[in-house]
């Protein structure tokens, strides 16, 4: 098993400090996550925020506890509850994954990326995050947190889209054979807390020492934009 040192302190922060959401089994917890609410979590966080998501995935997973409880619901019931969250095509997907896992898989999910990507409304980044999170794999999870980390700490000012291949490889470059998928919901709370657009919380950055923009004190212009 490869220890990388700078992801072992950031897993050290995250063991301490780790948001406290519904979908999560709390670092060191004895219980493996449940790839249902993972994926679940997932597809409503694709374009949604956190405290906006929170009561949806309540309600859902107290009306269907399964995914094959899911799979078994009427069309209407589950758009109905999806009604406020926007992106319709997602619950439209959501019911034909769900079916899909119940029907082709005895209602478990495959758990490695590639199988899951054969899935409905499974796309690359929810694919990384489920084989990551849910089956521990070392696959690496991208969005637009970790994109801000990862511009900052290597000070990169190739404006995204553009810079978004370089990102992937250094967040890469950081994924950690031991606990992966810790190591991905870490980084994105780091983005989230710590490391935010605005007024970022460098003095209490476990990233601080090998930060280069914090170094060169461009972390505040980071990630830089392609004007639209
Ligand atoms: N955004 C998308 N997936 C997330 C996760 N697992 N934890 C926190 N924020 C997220």
């Amino acid at each position: 098993m490869r220890e990388k040192p700078q992801s072992a302190d950031l897993l050290h922060w995250y063991d301490r400090h780790a948001r406290n959401l519904p979908w999560r089994v709390p670092p060191g917890a004895e219980v493996d996550p449940d790839p249902y609410r993972v994926w679940l979590s997932e597809v409503m966080l694709q374009q949604t925020t956190v405290a906006a998501v929170k009561s949806y995935f309540e309600r859902f997973t107290t009306l269907w506890p399964t995914v094959s409880n899911l799979a078994d619901a009427e069309d209407q019931a589950v758009m109905g509850e999806w009604a406020g969250l926007g992106y319709y095509a997602r619950a439209r997907n959501l019911l034909k994954c769900a079916r899909v896992v119940r029907d082709a898989h005895g209602g478990r999910f495959p758990d490695q990326r590639e199988d899951l990507l054969k899935l409905p409304g499974i796309g690359p980044y929810t694919a990384s995050a489920i084989a990551a999170i849910a089956f521990d794999r070392a696959e690496t999870v991208v969005d637009g947190n970790v994109e801000r980390v990862m511009a900052r700490l290597y000070d990169i000012h190739t404006p995204l889209p553009a810079a978004k291949p370089e990102l992937t490889e250094k967040a890469a470059g950081l994924t950690p054979d031991l606990r992966p998928g810790d190591y991905a919901q870490a980084v994105m709370d780091l983005g989230a807390t710590i490391c935010t657009p605005r007024n970022p919380a460098c003095g209490i950055c476990p990233w601080s020492a090998a930060c280069i923009a914090r170094v060169n004190r461009t972390a505040a212009e980071l990630p830089k934009k392609t004007p639209k």
